[in-house]
């Protein structure tokens, strides 16, 4: 009998990502991710991950110039956020716009493979337009119409705050998005696959991967890694606050890995990052507390911190309401279920599995009146 989460079953070939778990070892096309950390720009690693190789300063422009023509949401999208409640979780308002959009692609039809790789830099441009157009809608602002240039990471910012941000905080938002870009088979990118897979359109399949992402076990991880820090309250807490935790066997978001034995790479980064933002702004409780929770379940459980964990952190110290962490998770890894979707286009098969039947057999069918 299988188990129910196909653990280290390979359901695809693919170029994408390569994953060590043992070595803690992460690359998109053969790129180490602290490369790309260090050294590279969100646009530069989503060329990347849509292509296979790094672009040219000349290829980089273009698709920065791509990326801000397709940046400003249509009006009648605008116009469809206002009909939602303003209590709609910003994750269940991206599925939704996203999922309008296809109405208003003028050539849907086409399903060639440049108009897909349209589509994917269509999608990665327009979607902090929907997150942060939507926070300002729910907090009674008018949506701020995006800068005619400047970086992606820069305008997601200035959408979301309505001025230009601090230089740091962007450069910080930049690498968390390369970070999440993409992590080779994961749920949502599976999701992605799976409704490829049928040769549905790119917008079905993004649809089925920001559904996947939204759960607590996935993307959803960073909202409630902060709504526990905000828990805990204070540093001197953290301790006993996890030891309780653990005692009443609970699950701690933001740490375990279904691949990882070991450091999450992206971990890294982000713990870094959370600790300088926290000196920046003059208030470290939220790192503090982090890392004596991240020894603790280190020591107790033996389970490393992951992307979900120190993300949050960095999030809330920047500013950013809780509930935006996984729409900004979705806001990069677009870049990644993007290129898996053209991947699976490009040599498709249907993702059908089996299931292994263990209901019961021979059941006899009685007249409704004799059923007890
Ligand atoms: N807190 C406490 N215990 C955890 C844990 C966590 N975050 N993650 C795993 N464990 C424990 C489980 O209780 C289980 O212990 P047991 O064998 O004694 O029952 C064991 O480790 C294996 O866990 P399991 O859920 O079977 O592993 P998985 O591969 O299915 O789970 C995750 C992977 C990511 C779903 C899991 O680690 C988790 O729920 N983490 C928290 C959510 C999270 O941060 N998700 C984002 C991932 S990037």
């Amino acid at each position: 009998m299988t188990t129910g989460g196909l653990e280290d079953v390979v359901a695809a070939n693919s170029r994408i990502c390569d994953l060590d778990g043992k070595l803690g070892k992460l690359t998109y096309f053969g790129v180490d991710i602290h490369d790309l950390a260090r050294y590279s720009s969100f646009e530069e690693t989503a060329y990347l991950l849509w292509h296979g190789t790094l672009p040219t300063k000349a290829q980089l422009e273009e698709v920065k110039v791509q990326l801000a023509a397709n940046r400003a949401l249509p009006d009648p999208l605008l116009q469809l956020m206002r009909l939602l409640p303003l209590k709609t979780p910003p994750m269940d308002v991206l599925r939704t716009t996203v999922s309008a959009l296809s109405a208003f692609d003028p050539d849907l039809h086409d399903k060639s493979t440049d108009a897909n790789h349209r589509r994917a830099i269509c999608l990665t441009a327009v979607m902090p337009t929907i997150v942060a157009a939507w926070d300002r809608m729910r907090n009674g602002k008018e949506p701020v119409a995006p800068l005619p240039g400047g970086d992606h990471a820069t305008n997601f910012l200035y959408m979301l705050i309505g001025e230009k941000p601090d230089t740091y905080n962007a450069h910080v938002l930049d690498v968390a998005l390369i970070l999440h870009a993409d992590h080779e088979l994961n749920a949502s990118t599976f999701a992605a696959r799976v409704t490829a897979g049928t040769l549905a359109d790119m917008y079905a399949a993004i649809t089925s991967a920001i559904g996947a992402l939204s759960g607590p076990l996935h993307g959803g991880a960073n909202e409630q890694v902060m709504r526990m820090l905000l828990r805990v309250g204070q540093v001197d807490q953290a301790e006993s606050y996890i030891r309780g935790a653990l005692e009443r066997k609970e699950r701690i978001m933001g740490f375990g890995h279904r691949v990882y034995r070991t450091e999450d790479p992206r971990a890294t980064h982000l713990r870094a990052m959370s600790e300088e933002l926290g000196k920046r702004t003059g208030d470290t409780r939220w790192y503090e507390m982090s890392h004596i929770i991240e020894a603790y379940i280190k020591e107790h459980k033996g389970l490393n911190a992951n992307v979900d964990f120190y993300s949050a952190s960095v999030y809330y110290t920047m500013g950013i309401p809780i509930d935006l962490d996984t729409p900004i998770f979705a806001c990069s890894r677009i870049s990644g279920w993007t290129a898996h979707v053209l991947e699976q286009y490009a040599n498709n098969r249907l993702i059908r599995p089996r299931a292994e039947y263990v209901g019961p057999k021979n059941v006899p069918y009685p007249p409704i009146d004799q059923r007890r």
